[in-house]
């Protein structure tokens, strides 16, 4: 029997992963405040991170990654608000802390790395004054502070000489290594990155990601990769949420979602980007934009994208259910994915 985990749901299908749960995001809300009034950037967003695992959390722009992303760490934007949702961290409700104990936990236990790399450095500072400043987080100082700083370029796969360095005298690849060497430094459990490759060329997207990957088997930490390139978390990560409109539509290990997806958005994704096997030439894009989260619709919310939708998909949401063991959707029509599957490789099923 399938069992039904709602967005709003506390997580008791997440005790039968094969993987010690480190952080459980259960229904997160948080919603702007603009000009045009309230905007729900995300929605319910249901979420699990393993120990010494990656996730990947993809979508295209605009579906509330990085909010997603921030509400964790406390740093969201001036008028962002929670508004509901549990986030549990080894057994604390991230979104209870305050101010002191959420800035507490900042490096020490979860590193972000922004968006850009050049938004985590601080243009006037050179690179060494940059890890003592972190180091010092942790009260590693003076010499054993600069013993460290030397070894993290080591763990990042750059040369000394970058510590007297300014950010803007570094490639986009090294400013890249350098904010994921700031991220490690105190040794975190947890690691979000926020679309760490994608201003890298091909090739130095793949060094950087190899050596993610690597540091993270060889450290256990876990780590949240964020990015709106399904082949990016195709490449390393072990498991896969696909965030839709605020929401996580369909979510389970990288191997299941990438070969049996049953969510029509995840089938979209994997037609849009291309592999190491697929031609460029035969990608097909998903038509049409994502609904408008000041309004967000009343059913299925990519109902109004989706070749395969019924009648009943725009009138009723679909709750994200468990389909198969630490795999879930969110589609009244996930029972019959692998004929959808079989449509969903030809083009023109994605024709308006
Ligand atoms: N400070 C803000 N004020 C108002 N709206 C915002 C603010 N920050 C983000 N948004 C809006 O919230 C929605 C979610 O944004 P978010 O940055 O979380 O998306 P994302 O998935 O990370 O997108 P991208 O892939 O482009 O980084 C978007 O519609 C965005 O325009
Ligand atoms: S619920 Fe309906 S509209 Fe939504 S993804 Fe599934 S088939 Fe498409
Ligand atoms: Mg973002």
């Amino acid at each position: 029997m399938t069992e039904l985990v709602t967005q709003e749901t506390t997580g008791e299908a997440s005790a039968r992963r094969d993987v010690p749960l480190l952080l459980s995001v259960r229904g997160l809300r948080v919603s702007y405040r603009t000009p045009r009034g309230t905007m729900h950037a995300v929605d319910g967003a249901s979420f699990d991170v393993g120990q010494a695992e990656m996730l990947g959390l993809v979508g295209e722009s605009g579906c509330g990654k990085t909010t997603a992303a921030r509400s964790l760490t406390g740093v969201l934007a001036g008028n962002a608000r929670v508004t509901g949702g549990s986030v549990t961290f080894t057994g604390r409700d991230l979104l209870a802390l305050d101010r002191q104990d959420a800035r507490a936990i900042r490096w020490t236990e979860i590193a972000f790395v922004p968006q850009s790399a050049m938004n985590s450095l601080d243009p006037v500072y050179r690179i060494e004054a940059q890890l003592l400043e972190v180091l010092a987080r942790g009260n590693i100082r003076g010499r054993a502070a600069r013993l460290r700083a030397r070894e993290l370029l080591d763990m990042v796969g750059l040369p000394h000489t970058v510590l007297a360095s300014f950010p803007h005298q570094l490639s986009g690849g090294m400013r890249q290594r350098v904010a994921i060497a700031l991220a490690l430094a105190l040794n975190p459990l947890l690691v979000i990155a926020d679309e760490p490759v994608t201003a890298l060329d091909v090739i130095v997207q793949r060094e950087v990601l190899d050596t993610m990957r690597d540091l993270q088997r060889r450290l256990h930490v876990s780590v949240i990769m964020i990015t709106h390139d399904i082949s990016v978390v195709a490449y390393c990560c072990d498991s896969i949420a696909v965030m839709y409109a605020g929401q996580v539509v369909e979510s389970g290990p990288s191997a299941v979602l990438l070969g049996q997806a049953a969510h029509p958005y995840t089938m979209g994704l994997c037609n849009a980007f291309p592999d190491l096997e697929r031609a460029a030439d035969l990608l097909v894009p998903i038509q049409g934009s994502p609904p408008d989260l000041h309004e967000p619709p009343t059913g299925c919310r990519f109902a109004a994208r989706c070749p395969f939708a019924l009648e009943r998909c725009a009138q009723e949401p679909p709750p994200l259910t468990e389909i198969a063991p630490g795999h879930r959707a969110a589609c009244w029509r996930s029972g019959e994915a692998a004929a959808l599957r079989v449509r969903a490789t030809e083009a023109s099923t994605w024709m308006p």
